[in-house]
């Protein structure tokens, strides 16, 4: 019998290449949408087969993060071997506007997500998408006895969910793990947050469709990952014989500044002519530096990143400019090709939305 999966967040980046990745492994895999007035679902276009079709094993349920009863049904309904809690407010940014929704979409949406598993009495198997985040001021490296000093209303909600997800794993006997992520991009990250926002700008720069990019802080350090690649230590962290909270990050750390220098040098254009500061990008609080140290992930998990940050800028920078048909530089298709990571998670972003009802 293959095993089931209910992914929430399943049309976010992550949803995405988690989805392609348990197909992958033959799972059957459900995924949790939102109701919009336009198609939300472009980045798991190619992943769709009509669910009428012999053969289909990717099915999407229409429901929301904050409507409990609905996500109770739906447990209900696939009963799955194993849930992955991705859905998200995930912008920190949008997190000082929205806060009270924040805190009960990232927040509460754990909660809900948790108690259905409960009442249902079926053993799911349970991964939260925890953050790195959630360490705010706290000095690096961080790792899993790192306190938690969230500094965003985005952070202190996942704080809530990462407590959660531990109460239930000892209240309940619930296998039940964070997973404690550093930031991870790829050409499916959105388009506002601050890598995907220097790769885009690029390209529409050379397609002569943008002047000037404005960010906010570029001071800040990140320990910036690829997606595929994290998407993979989730599955791992669910396999393990018993569930533990697990910190995945590259242990190397790049300001937005040296991201902006890299992205540009690489097409050759001088940054500085086209980067501006505009303070509307900055936040009330920052968190200022972060890089993991994922050692636990290493020993007990065998997990080790391969795609280094200047590979990255790469593969990012490549796939925006093929995005709006320009000629690559070239590099990005070969590193994928060179870590075996291009064919399973087929990089290309999908434009056609979904045909028909999912
Ligand atoms: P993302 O691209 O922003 O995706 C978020 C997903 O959540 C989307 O599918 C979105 O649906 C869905 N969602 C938002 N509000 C919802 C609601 N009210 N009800 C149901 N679904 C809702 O995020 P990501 O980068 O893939 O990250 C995945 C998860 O990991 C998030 O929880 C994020 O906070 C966390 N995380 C991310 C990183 C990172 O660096 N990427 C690092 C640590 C933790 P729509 O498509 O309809 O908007
Ligand atoms: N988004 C954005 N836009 N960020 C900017 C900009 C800009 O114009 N200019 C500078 N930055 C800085 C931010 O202030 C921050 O210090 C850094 O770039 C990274 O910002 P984001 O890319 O928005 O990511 P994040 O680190 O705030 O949050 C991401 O990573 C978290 C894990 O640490 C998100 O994916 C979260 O969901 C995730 O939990």
């Amino acid at each position: 019998m293959a095993k089931r999966a209910l992914v929430t967040g399943i049309t976010g980046q992550d949803g995405s290449y988690l989805a392609g990745f348990l197909l992958g492994k033959g799972y059957e895999v459900h995924g949790l949408i939102r109701k919009a007035s336009t198609f939300n679902t472009y980045r798991i276009e190619h992943l769709f087969a009509d669910p009428h079709e012999p053969g289909a094993r990717m099915f999407l349920h229409y429901g929301d993060l904050s409507d409990g009863s609905q996500l109770s049904h739906l447990l209900y309904e696939v009963e799955p071997d194993e849930v992955y809690h991705l859905g998200a407010q995930s912008h920190v940014r949008v997190s000082f506007d929205m806060p009270e929704y924040t805190a009960d979409v990232t927040g509460l949406g754990t909660a809900r997500i948790l108690e259905a598993i409960r009442r249902s009495g079926i053993k799911a198997k349970f991964y939260q998408a925890a953050s790195s985040e959630m360490f705010g001021n706290t000095p690096p490296p961080q790792n899993e006895d790192s306190p938690f000093r969230p500094r965003s209303p985005y952070a202190a909600a996942k704080v809530y969910a990462y407590w959660m997800t531990s109460n239930y794993r000892e209240a309940y006997d619930l296998f039940a793990c964070n997973g404690i992520l550093f930031n991870h991009e790829s050409p499916r990250r959105g388009e506002t947050f601050v890598t995907r926002k220097v790769t885009r700008a690029i390209a529409h720069i050379i397609a002569g469709n943008q002047r000037l990019l404005f960010l906010g802080n570029l001071e800040a350090k990140r320990d910036w990952g690829f997606a595929p690649e994290y998407v993979e230590a989730m599955w791992l962290m669910l396999q393990q014989d018993e569930p533990r909270d697990y910190v995945i990050g590259t242990g190397e750390c790049h300001s937005v500044r040296e991201f902006v220098e890299e992205a540009f040098n690489y097409v050759g254009l001088d940054w500085d002519q086209y980067l501006r500061t505009d303070p509307r990008y900055f936040r009330p609080t920052e968190v200022d530096l972060l890089v993991a140290d994922a050692t636990r992930a290493r020993r007990e998990l065998g997990w080790d990143p391969r795609v280094t940050f200047k590979q990255l800028v790469r593969i990012m920078v490549d796939a925006d400019m093929e995005a709006l048909g320009l000629t690559p530089v070239g590099e990005g298709k070969a590193i994928l090709r060179k870590n075996g990571l291009d064919d399973p998670f087929q990089l290309s972003i999908a434009l056609e939305p979904l045909r028909g009802e999912p």
